[in-house]
């Protein structure tokens, strides 16, 4: 069956989530944090998203906010950083993360071919709430799919079962899209037509199924769709 729809991950996707601690890092009196602002983003990260998985293993769910705290206090720590006041400005820049440059047009570029868009991500409401408002996008966004809703993150197969609960389609007219290999992959065994995002160049992930394609940015993204 033809895409109709085609459904995006959110931070490292559709939102930059270094643009936090590098935008920080280049403040006045943040000269600490521009050493190791780099290391600090990426372990940040890596925490973050290993929590989740961690998470979804044992059950243990709690909400994408708390979870982003936790990777940062990880983080922090891991670099000799011990700031409150650095705390409380990175993580309100998480509720202002800016879109990649390529992201408005792509967006109503599918709505203008007649397609069908959402987010599915594990942030939680309030948090992709307050992205999609900061950069924007709402109105090229036909829902904002959030992992709260079933009490477990990504790649849980009831995750990617809020799709077709959603919009009542098949895995097959699904165009699903994510920067994170794993989420990617994930995606493509449960039976999405998937893209990776890969903008660092990265290996292939080492899963049972491999995305279907591969793209360094968003912005073929409504061509590729028309061909599938
Ligand atoms: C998300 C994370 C995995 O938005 O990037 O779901």
């Amino acid at each position: 069956m033809p895409v109709t729809h085609c459904v995006f991950d959110a931070y490292g996707t559709l939102f930059d989530v270094a643009a936090a601690a590098r935008l920080t890092a280049g403040q006045p009196g943040q000269e600490k944090l521009a050493e190791v602002w780099p290391k600090l983003a990426a372990d940040w990260r890596a925490k973050q998203l290993q929590y989740t998985w961690l998470r979804a293993i044992t059950g243990d769910y709690m909400s994408f906010w708390e979870v982003t705290k936790d990777g940062l206090d990880w983080a922090m720590e891991a670099s000799g950083l011990d700031d409150p006041v650095l705390r409380e400005t990175l993580l309100a820049l998480y509720w202002e993360l800016p879109a990649y440059k390529e992201v408005p047009k792509m967006l109503a570029t599918l709505k203008a071919k007649g397609f069908q868009t959402a987010i599915l991500s594990n942030g939680s409401p309030d948090m992709l709430e307050g992205a999609v408002d900061y950069a924007g996008v709402g109105m090229w966004l036909d829902a904002t799919l959030s992992v709260e809703s079933v009490g477990v993150f990504k790649p849980a197969k009831a995750v990617y079962d809020m799709v077709g609960a959603r919009f009542e389609t098949d895995p097959s007219e699904v165009m699903f899209v994510s920067s994170n290999g794993w989420d990617a992959a994930s995606a493509a065994q449960y039976g999405f037509n998937t893209v990776w995002v890969n903008r660092a160049g990265e290996p292939m992930d080492r899963l049972p199924v491999e995305p279907s394609h591969v793209l360094t940015d968003l912005s073929t993204i409504p061509d590729l769709a028309g061909q599938l």
